[in-house]
């Protein structure tokens, strides 16, 4: 393992939680040996395990949008087909066939269902191929007859990409699970689509590498789904986006044509960069079956403190001196405010890291090679900063186990908004100065319309917001009892209105998938959007991948 677990054995046996940061405390010659021994390897998040809890099955995504009809361009899956399918796969596993088999319906279900429950398809015919080459024939094969496809990876998507609308065939990637090769040396990782982040992460830390990005659904999502929606996570402050740690990738056009675009180099200017087209473009102009990734280096040292802060204007003071005294060593620097964190402690009864209550919360991590110096460093800045009166109180892990039980206050609040009902999530990227006031003017719409309360007559619950401050990302949520038509009529395009206003991104890192089809216009020019219609048309004139998205 990189991991180096450097444990300071006397405060493990005794904490029972996290150390509690005072002025005092923060002072003491200790805190550099317990900042240094702190370490995160990889978190504990596990999606899928509240799936059962969370919000009940929702209606048909082609009965909440009546106004979305099915094309007639595409032809309907018959048994003709299946069979094709059956003869090309081989094995039962690989083809979930409700076309021939009426009762196949419940196993075809987590398929057709999204991850918030919001979105749900009508498919029949689940593909699971086990190459590139099966791949490609069935894309071949459904471009020939038409028959449309939605590529899905492990399914955690949240804008409604990965799930069907009407009855395309889902093309799941779950059995292109290989890691293929992995070079020690460079850090040069070739991997399948389908394999799933948080395996291919305990793969690399078994060689000291760590995978570039993290999230909180690593258990489930895939590589492949990674890459197509260009996911951005919890460390893209300090190893930036895939647009810069991949360097290949393979992958099939709905033509059946296999793009080999495997380079293992750094460096390559060779006419235009192909492969950043399938990066972010959410399955809709061919389908990601192999990549090539950049890791770094697996950190030695990480360590982790969540702040309470009084407002919005701290944690921004806070970030400009993180940045000041980290520089380097800073790997993530998170906000949440007090709605998320009230929400997190009612789904799992936890009690709160910090003994008061604040507006906002901030959760900072550094990596670096060399304990003691990391150490000395976050002590230099903690001091500063609770002098200087921008943080009011504090809380420093101690060791892997409080690592995550920290960072499980940051993760865990897209599981607790899911786990509490129907959730409205907007993921956007507005300037820092002006980012929060988004939670509060939407808030106070929601208020004014009369559909924010505590009782079940009023559809929502909360309006709440976290997100990756250091890349000026927030997550605007809006939390109900059950999805409501008035309360999204409230929230959109009001929100997207004053996105646009103030030149930010509707789309930061989840992509548009269904859920933001209508608004690109809103961060994209009629250009911009004419041009990506162009691509659409060249790689997929039939249009059969990913229908009655965003293109
Ligand atoms: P899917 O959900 O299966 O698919 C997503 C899109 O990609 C769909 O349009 C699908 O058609 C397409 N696709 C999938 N595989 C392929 C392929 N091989 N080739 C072509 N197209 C493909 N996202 C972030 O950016 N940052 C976060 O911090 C983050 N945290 C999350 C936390 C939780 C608890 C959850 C549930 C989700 C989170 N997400 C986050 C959203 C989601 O996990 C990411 O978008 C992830 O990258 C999706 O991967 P997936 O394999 O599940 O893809
Ligand atoms: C996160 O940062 O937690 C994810 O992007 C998921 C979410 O927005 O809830
Ligand atoms: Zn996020």
């Amino acid at each position: 393992m990189a991991c180096r677990h450097r444990s300071s054995t006397t405060t493990l046996a005794r904490l029972a939680k996290p150390a509690r940061l005072t002025p005092r405390l923060s002072t003491q010659p200790q805190l550099q040996s317990q900042v240094a021994s702190a370490v995160r390897c990889f978190s504990s998040s596990r999606p899928r395990q509240l799936k059962e809890t969370r919000c009940q099955q929702g209606k048909f995504t082609s009965e909440t949008y009546p106004e979305l009809k099915r094309d007639p361009r595409y032809g309907q899956v018959t048994k003709e087909h299946v069979d094709y399918f059956k003869g090309l796969l081989g094995t039962e596993s690989a083809v979930i066939d409700g076309v021939t088999n009426e009762n196949a319906t419940d196993d075809i279900e987590p398929f057709n269902s999204d991850w918030m429950r919001k979105y749900r398809g009508h498919c029949r015919l689940v593909l699971k191929p086990s190459s590139t080459e099966e791949v490609s024939k069935i894309l071949k094969y459904c471009n020939d007859n038409k028959l449309a496809v939605v590529p899905q990876g492990g399914n955690t998507g949240l804008v409604g990409g990965s799930v069907p609308v009407f009855d395309e065939i889902i093309l799941n990637m779950g059995r292109m699970n290989n890691i293929i090769e992995f070079d020690e040396v460079s850090g040069i990782l070739t991997v399948e689509a389908g394999a799933i982040l948080e395996v291919v992460d305990q793969f690399l830390a078994s060689k000291g590498y760590i995978f570039p990005l993290d999230l909180g659904a690593k258990g489930s999502c895939h590589i492949g789904g990674n890459l197509s929606t260009n996911a951005g996570g919890l460390r893209l402050l300090r190893y930036g986006s895939l647009h810069g740690t991949t360097l290949g990738i393979e992958a099939v056009l709905p033509d059946g044509t296999v793009v080999d675009d495997l380079c293992k180099l750094r460096k390559n200017n060779t006419g235009y960069d192909i492969k950043q087209l399938f990066i972010g473009s959410e399955g809709t102009i061919g389908v990601i079956t192999k990549a090539v990734i950049q890791c770094p280096q697996r950190p030695k040292a990480q360590n982790v403190a969540l702040f309470g802060l009084e407002s919005y204007e701290a944690a921004q003071q806070a970030f400009r001196e993180a940045k000041g005294h980290l520089s380097e060593i800073l790997s993530a620097f998170e906000l949440m405010d007090a709605g998320s964190q009230a929400l997190v402690r009612q789904v799992t009864k936890k009690n709160s890291p910090l003994e008061g209550e604040y507006p906002f919360y901030c959760l900072i991590e550094t990596s670096g090679s060399n304990s003691d110096h990391d150490g000395e460093k976050l002590q230099t800045f903690l001091e500063d900063v609770m002098e200087k009166g921008i943080v009011v109180d504090g809380t420093l892990a101690q060791d892997e186990t409080q690592v995550k039980a920290l960072w499980s206050w940051r993760e865990g609040i897209t599981e607790a908004l899911g786990h509490l009902g129907g959730v409205y999530k907007y993921d956007v990227s507005i300037p820092l100065p002006e980012m929060y006031q988004l939670v509060e003017d939407t808030k106070a719409r929601v208020e004014e319309a009369g559909l924010l309360g505590d009782t079940d007559e009023h559809p929502v619950r909360a309006v709440v917001g976290y997100g990756h401050m250091g890349d000026s990302n927030l997550h605007l949520n809006v939390s109900t009892r059950r999805f409501d038509e008035r309360v999204e009529k409230v929230l959109e395009p009001f929100v997207y209105e004053w996105i646009s206003k103030r030149q930010g991104s509707i789309s930061a890192e989840h992509g548009l998938g269904l859920a933001k089809k209508k608004y690109i216009g809103y961060s994209r020019t009629p250009t911009m959007v004419g041009l990506m219609k162009q691509l659409k048309d060249l790689y997929d004139p039939n249009a059969i991948l990913n229908p009655y998205k965003y293109i």
